[in-house]
């Protein structure tokens, strides 16, 4: 295990221990200090699957998008630049006081927020909800509540999307955080909903596989 994945390790285990267990995050932006090589998941890029996904639906038209646990906010600033009217949340307040501090030229709208809790304004208010990489990252007991505030927050035609890590048919052990998902429990994040789009990945240094869900309110 490479030194960041233990201390995240360490960060999630103390934080659960506290009996917290969400407060890591807020731990590791604040220790980070602004500086982004110490956020492991801040690629400084949206992620690939996003980017892949629009390229091949360019009928998709722009609207209101929600950007879910946006940590610095790559995909939120992708989609903004695309055309899209982006709020983006995140748990962590230094997350989003960073985020903010990087992106004050953007027209998104940053927000402190908590998925276990969201804004009622939002329930039904949106073209597009993106997920990526927050559900693997709460231990179960957080994941299935959170997950199932989800779909409600699309609106009629808009779309769910969810990018993450998925288990194999058998899963391999692992101490998490990220916690790789399984297949039945992806389907059932978007089941009052339709899927349209079921794509996975194996890369060939990684045991579990990466993938992208996307549903839509019919
Ligand atoms: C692994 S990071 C992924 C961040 C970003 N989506 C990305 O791909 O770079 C998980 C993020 O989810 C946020 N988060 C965790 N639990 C959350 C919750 N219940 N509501 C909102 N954000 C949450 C964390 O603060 C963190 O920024």
């Amino acid at each position: 295990m490479d030194d960041v994945r233990k201390m995240l390790r360490n960060l999630s285990e103390a934080a659960i221990e506290r009996g917290a267990p969400l407060e890591w995050f807020e731990d590791l932006y604040e220790v980070a200090e602004k500086d982004r090589n110490l956020i492991p998941w801040s690629k400084g890029e949206p992620h690939p699957f996003l980017v892949d996904w629009l390229n091949r639906h360019s009928e998709q038209k722009t609207g209101t998008a929600l950007v879910v646990g946006c940590g610095l906010g790559e995909d939120a600033v992708f989609l903004a630049e695309k055309g899209w009217k982006v709020t983006a949340f995140d748990l962590s307040a230094s997350a989003i006081d960073w985020v903010k501090e990087m992106h004050s030229n953007l027209p998104v709208s940053w927000k402190v927020g908590d998925l276990l809790n969201p804004d009622p304004a939002w329930i039904g208010a949106f073209d597009l909800v993106l997920e990526v990489h927050i559900l693997q990252a709460i231990p179960e007991s957080f994941r299935i509540p959170a997950s199932t505030n989800l779909a409600p927050l699309v609106r009629q035609e808009g779309l769910l999307m969810c990018i993450g890590r998925m288990n194999q048919e058998t899963p391999i052990e692992v101490d998490g955080p990220p916690w790789p998902l399984d297949r039945s429990f992806i389907r059932l994040i978007g089941s009052e909903l339709d899927l349209i789009d079921f794509h996975s990945v194996q890369y060939e240094e990684e045991e579990h596989l990466r993938y992208r869900a996307v549903w839509q309110r019919s």
